[in-house]
Formats: C-alpha cells, sequence, structure tokens
C-alpha cells in the first residue's frame, strides 16, 4: 500500500494557540512522544519568532531522532538563516519557506503584483535550497488562490528545488469536493509534479479540515499536515488522529497507510493537552472521554454480545489499556523505574529520585497508583524543575472555610533561602489562596482560566489543576497536582506566577500573546502562517 506522509505541526500551527506558550524542555518532552508516535515530521516551531522558540527548534533537532525534523520561515533571508541555524544540527532537517497566493494576501499584505510575488518567493526557495537539501514551499492561502497562477507557481518551485510542495487552505474556506478538485488540477497541469512530494494544510474554520486533508488524498496528496486534538490557529489545524484512524479504519476504501504507532496516540493528546492547557473535548472523535463510552442500553447490550456492534475502533488500538499494573507504597525504586522507562521517560539520578518521593507519598494516600498517576507524577515533576522559572516555590497553606464565614488562606511561599508568608480572604478557598500568593508576590494576576479533573477514576485520585493567568500583557500557564485539590489549585498558581515573572524579565520572549504577534529581538514580526 502507499504511504500518506504524516506531518504534525502541534509544535508550531498548534503552539500559535493564544495562550499555549510552552516553554523549550515542554516543547522538546512533545517531540520525544511525537518519535514515538512515529510520525514522519515534525514542525518544531517558527525560530525567528523569538529566542525561546529558536532555542526549543535548536534542542528538538540535536535530541529527537526519526522524524525530519522541520523549521518554518518567512520567504525573508534573515529568515531563512535563523530557521537554518536552528535546524542544521537535526539527523534530517528541513527548511519550511511560506509566501502568499492568493490576490488578496500578494496585494493586502506585500503590495505586489503575482509575478513579483512569484519572484520573491523563488529568490527565497534557492537561498533556502542553498543551505538546506530538503526544502518544502508553502503557497499560503493556496484555496483561494487563481488555479492557473498556483500551478504556475508550483511548477515553478519544483523546477527551483522544491521537495515538497504544500497546499494550504490557510483560512478553512475549502469544502471537500472542490478541494479534491484543486489537487486533481495540479496534479493535471503542473508537468514536474510528480517530481515533489504533493502535501496539504488545512485548517478547521468550517469544521471540514479532516474531510478536506481526505479528499485531498483521494486526488493525489501524499504529505498531510496536521495536529494532535486538531490544535491550531483559531479553529484549529486537521487533526492526526482523525486522519491516521480514518485511513487505517477505512484501508477497504483509502488502501494507503502511515507510519503512526496508533498505539501512541492516546497518550500523545494527553501530553499535548495537558501541557498546552487545552482540554479535550468529551465528544471529540477518537481521543475524547466519550469516543468509546457506550451510555444507552441498546448499545451496551450489543457491545457486550459482540463489541463490533457499535465500534469501529478498539481502544486497545489507541493504546488505552486497563491499567497495566498497578503499583503500591510497597512497589520499590525497581518496579517504579521499571515502569517509568517503559512509558518512555529517560530520567536522571536527581529527577528519577524527585519521583519516587512523589510516588511514595502519593502511594501512602492512595492504595493503587495507576499508570496515569505515574505519568502525572513525572510530568509535574519534570516541568515544575524549570531552570531559571522557579522564583517562588510552595512551603505550606492553611485554609479556613465553613458556610457561615469568609473563607481565609494563610500560604507560606519560598523565595529562595526566605520564606515569605501572607493571608488573604476570598470568595472561596481557592480564591483566597490565589490572593495570598498574590500579595506575597506583590502583584494582581488576571485568572483567565481554572479547571480541575481527576487524573483517575478512584475517589481518592490525584487531582490535576491547570490555571492560565495574565498579567500585563503576558499570559502564562501553570499546572500543578496532588490528592489535594487545594494544594494542586495553589501549586498551580505559583508556577503560573514564576513565569509570568519570568516573561517579564525576558521582554523579548513571549507567545500566544492577545494580539497574536510575535516578538523579534526588539522589534515585533506578525506570525501571518
Ligand atoms: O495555514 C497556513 O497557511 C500555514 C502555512 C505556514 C503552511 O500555516
Ligand atoms: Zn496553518
Amino acid at each position: 500500500m502507499e504511504k500518506i506522509f504524516i506531518f504534525d505541526t502541534t509544535l508550531r500551527d498548534g503552539e500559535q494557540i493564544p495562550g499555549a506558550c510552552l516553554n523549550p524542555r515542554e516543547k522538546l518532552e512533545i517531540a520525544f512522544q511525537l518519535a514515538r508516535l512515529q510520525v514522519d515530521a515534525i514542525e518544531a516551531g517558527f525560530p525567528i519568532s523569538s529566542p525561546g522558540d529558536f532555542e526549543a527548534v535548536q534542542g528538538i533537532a540535536a535530541r529527537v531522532k526519526g522524524p525530519t525534523i522541520v523549521a518554518l520561515a518567512r520567504a525573508v533571508r534573515k529568515d531563512i538563516e535563523v530557521a537554518w541555524n536552528a535546524i542544521k544540527k537535526a539527523e534530517k532537517p528541513r527548511l519550511h519557506v511560506f509566501l502568499g497566493t492568493s490576490d488578496i494576501h500578494i496585494q493586502k499584505k506585500f503590495g505586489l503584483d503575482r509575478d513579483k510575488a512569484l519572484e520573491r518567493g523563488l529568490e527565497a526557495l534557492k537561498f533556502a535550497k542553498s543551505l538546506c537539501p530538503d526544502v518544502e514551499y508553502s503557497t499560503e492561502d493556496a484555496s483561494r488562490t487563481n488555479p492557473e497562477y498556483l500551478s504556475r507557481v508550483v511548477e515553478q518551485v519544483i523546477a527551483a528545488g522544491a521537495t515538497v510542495v504544500n497546499i494550504p487552505d490557510t483560512v478553512g474556506y475549502a469544502v471537500p469536493h472542490q478541494f479534491g478538485n484543486l489537487i486533481s488540477h495540479l496534479k493535471e497541469t503542473v508537468s514536474n509534479i510528480d517530481e515533489v512530494v504533493l502535501s496539504v494544510h488545512c485548517h478547521n474554520d468550517l469544521g471540514l479540515a479532516t474531510a478536506n486533508t481526505l479528499a485531498a488524498i483521494e486526488n493525489g496528496a501524499r504529505q498531510v499536515e496536521c495536529t494532535m486534538n486538531g490544535l491550531g490557529e483559531r479553529a484549529g489545524n486537521a487533526s492526526l488522529e482523525e486522519i491516521v484512524m480514518t485511513i487505517k479504519t477505512r484501508k477497504d476504501y483509502f488502501k494507503f497507510q502511515t507510519s503512526v504507532n496508533a498505539r501512541e496516540v492516546m497518550r500523545t493528546s494527553k501530553l499535548v493537552s495537558r501541557l498546552m492547557g487545552m482540554p479535550v473535548q468529551a465528544n471529540k472523535a477518537i481521543v475524547g472521554a466519550n469516543a468509546f463510552a457506550h451510555s444507552s442500553g441498546v448499545h451496551q447490550d450489543g457491545i457486550l454480545k459482540d463489541r463490533a456492534t457499535y465500534e469501529i475502533i478498539r481502544p486497545e488500538d489507541l493504546g488505552i489499556t486497563e491499567h497495566a499494573m498497578i503499583l503500591t507504597a510497597r512497589s520499590g525504586r525497581h518496579a517504579l523505574r521499571d515502569k517509568i522507562s517503559k512509558m518512555g521517560y529517560d530520567l536522571d539520578e536527581e529527577e528519577f529520585e524527585g519521583v519516587y518521593e512523589r510516588f511514595v507519598s502519593v502511594a501512602d494516600k492512595k492504595k493503587r497508583v495507576y499508570d496515569e498517576d505515574v505519568d502525572i507524577i513525572v510530568q509535574d515533576m519534570i516541568f515544575a524543575h524549570l531552570a531559571g522559572n522557579k522564583l517562588y516555590s510552595l512551603e505550606s497553606y492553611k485554609v479556613r472555610t465553613g458556610n457561615s464565614e469568609a473563607p481565609e488562606a494563610r500560604v507560606r511561599l519560598r523565595r529562595e533561602e526566605v520564606i515569605l508568608e501572607a493571608s488573604a480572604e476570598g470568595s472561596g478557598p481557592i480564591d483566597a489562596i490565589f490572593r495570598a500568593i498574590d500579595k506575597i508576590a506583590g502583584a494582581f494576576h488576571k485568572l483567565e482560566d481554572f479547571q480541575v479533573k481527576a487524573v483517575t477514576e478512584t475517589k481518592e485520585a490525584i487531582g490535576e489543576a491547570t490555571v492560565r493567568v495574565s498579567r500585563e500583557g503576558h499570559r502564562a500557564l501553570g499546572r500543578g497536582s496532588s490528592t489535594d485539590i487545594l494544594k494542586a489549585s495553589a501549586k498551580a498558581y505559583v508556577e503560573a506566577v514564576n513565569r509570568i515573572h519570568f516573561l517579564l524579565e525576558h521582554h523579548s520572549q513571549t507567545c500566544g500573546s492577545d494580539n497574536g504577534s510575535v516578538v523579534q529581538g526588539t522589534s515585533r514580526a506578525h506570525n501571518t502562517a
């Protein structure tokens, strides 16, 4: 069966979501997981957009083996140079250059005409090609581009050395039949089209991203650009899990294959959701919490007789397991180390000891520790100890509350060797804790989002809190977990406050800012992708 190449852009288009803001360590962890998922290419970022993103892409290029590592650049020499510097150490580097081809982009964004825009694109492509043998060229807003002009651009960029040509539906405007026709128009009119991998990149503004992508495959596209959980600019991108599982489940119809290891889908989805602070809707296809929950009596009866009556995908094919091996307080270091390495984490001694200490305290409170608990403990430990980001850490807290008195919290935070303490009243115990933390930090943080969820379904489950706060134009996400949700919330808030402090100190580094712009050094540049 012919192969469809999976190009994952969770770390680039996905990370453009307001407030997503991953730091280099988090991006690296997601990239490792995408490599385990066996995608063909990882678009690691847009290096010119910020020093932090440059560092993240560079780290991924140096450490993640297997997939091609891609960096995005506008058709601008400086962008391309910076992108190349970020990925040149990768096992398989690829530069991704993009330039609008629709009249609205050419005239309104660049003030050019079609010929001049093509000239600019070719010049940029040739420069990229002089640095890197593998260059992808994206005709931004292709679905709203004059088809004859699009064919001309595609033919000339192939002649100039592009190895992949990408046809984006940048604004999610296409409908499946029409988008499929556009791909077959290119196959018919571009004389050298068979010299490249033809790719598509669909946005989900009309909820058609997956359908458009599949229509493109049927008409000759062989690379698809997608993101985990469908995250991405505005309404998101085509969802990786939907495309991969449609091809796999309906191989009778599509007759293609991908190299993705579907058993890693669920873990990848959870990791991305958690680190980006973007919960997956319960009824989301493939990875939603209800995707395999059968509630009607008729369905349950059918499932008990034969799962195939109402289930087209087996949960275990996505890596959803019935808690494989349960650990307890007596499991010891060996069993925990074994579990952690099977999950794919590579911890050094100090990190492992930190995880072990936390594991023992959780196992003391909860009788049984499930895989999901271990996952959260490891991630919490790794991501809470980000060098340079940790101004405050939670020492302790006390809350007094009841139905006839205003809740009051007393919080103690450590800042280096100093213990700082404050009390505050709030509308609820969590509000009181957050206010006390603000008092210690000497600043008000606007709470934009706050969620708590149980990691497993037992009563003593670990609760995971996610908070998103903003201050002075910066937004940050914090996470914390504990069997006590007040503690989880306090940890999450402290982490978010630390991150905001870090962003304010490093003004040139921001992401997911309100206006969708990204910062380059001291000058701002709009990320139009
Ligand atoms: O949506 C888009 O057109 C893009 C390009 C950079 C591929 O993200
Ligand atoms: Zn896009």
